[in-house]
């Protein structure tokens, strides 16, 4: 018996949270994530931390990791993480010796699918079609209940999809990534270039310097009236629609729920989702055109499924 605990290990932030039986979080905590260049250890350190503080040392039942990057077909290591220092370590091995408590891996999207198939927005949807935005962007398929892993555990790598020959440089090396167009990074970056006579309460809120500027102030601002964080919803959505557009094509899915910490901004990214969806996608007018969700269990769902990973082993240990 015990708590079991989910960690969502993303790009910027790692959370923490001890979820109940349906899939409620009952406590969280956070951490900043130490930057992708630093010792693979430290990251490490900085889970281990904030474990401990979300579990204030009671047994746990277990702890799930959903890491932002490839995790290989066994669920052991991290081959790759744009935005992590993993690099092929095996994480999960790693982590249970230190904490103490049967540890369980997978991606930080599939985790989120598995919460909002499971407790939230895609209950019942076949496929379901999960984005998760954040850092980057995350992806994964729920198909006849299982996520889809693909031959070495892979799939759903969206944000990686390139959209733009010869685009903006992406952290995985490569360029013209999706990610780098639709992203809370990409929504920063628009509004960093366009900060100025038309965002005056942009400029404020950031006391002048666009480097401090995050993702909830360009939220508040938009509500404000602020013409620059509008229209930076409003170009960030629309590549997500036409993203979500292409791969309604190749999936059919009954819905697409959008996750990650950008979706706390809801409609205002979602609106300009929904129109540029329905523009681009093929055949629409003669199909039905899927509903563009948000996560219900929000910016927190990767943490529940997570969580629920650790259960559902727990459940196939007893059988
Ligand atoms: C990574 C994915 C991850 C996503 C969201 C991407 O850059 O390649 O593995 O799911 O970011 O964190
Ligand atoms: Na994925
Ligand atoms: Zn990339």
């Amino acid at each position: 018996s015990g708590m079991a605990v989910g960690v969502d290990v993303g790009g910027t932030k790692v959370i923490a949270g001890v979820v109940g039986e349906r899939g409620e979080t009952v406590s969280i905590a956070r951490r900043g994530t130490p930057g992708r260049s630093v010792d693979a250890r430290h990251l490490e350190d900085t889970i281990v931390e904030v474990v401990q503080e979300v579990s204030g040392g009671r047994p746990m039942l277990g702890v799930g990791i959903a890491a932002a990057g490839f995790v290989d077909v066994t669920r052991e290591r991290v081959m790759f993480a744009p935005h992590l220092p993993w690099r092929g370590e095996p994480v999960r091995e790693r982590l249970q010796e230190r904490l103490g408590a049967p540890v369980v891996l997978d991606n930080d999207a599939n985790c989120a699918a598995l919460a909002e198939a499971t407790y939230g927005a895609g209950q019942g949807a076949d496929p379901m079609l999960m984005i998760t935005l954040g850092t980057g962007i995350g992806g994964a398929v729920v198909l006849r209940g299982e996520v889809m892993r693909g031959a070495h555990g892979m799939a759903g790598e969206f944000g990686h999809m390139r959209v733009v020959p010869d685009g903006r440089p992406c952290q995985c090396g490569r360029s013209g990534c999706w990610e780098q167009y639709c992203s809370g990074n990409a929504l920063e970056r628009y509004v960093r270039s366009r900060i100025g006579v038309d965002s005056t309460i942009l400029v404020d809120a950031c006391d002048g310097n666009p480097d401090t500027l995050t993702g909830p102030m360009v939220t508040a601002a938009a509500d404000e009236g602020d013409l620059v964080a509008r229209e930076a919803f409003r170009v960030v959505g629309e590549q997500l629609g036409l993203g979500v557009a292409n791969l309604v094509a190749a999936l059919d899915p009954e819905v697409v729920v959008v996750g990650g910490g950008l979706s706390a901004a809801g409609d205002r990214l979602l609106e300009p989702g929904r129109i540029a969806l329905a523009r681009a996608l093929v055949g629409s007018g003669h199909r039905v055109v899927p509903p563009l969700v948000g996560a219900a269990l929000g910016p927190e769902a990767g943490v529940v499924g997570a969580a629920e990973l650790v259960r559902q082993r727990v459940a196939q240990a007893r059988r």
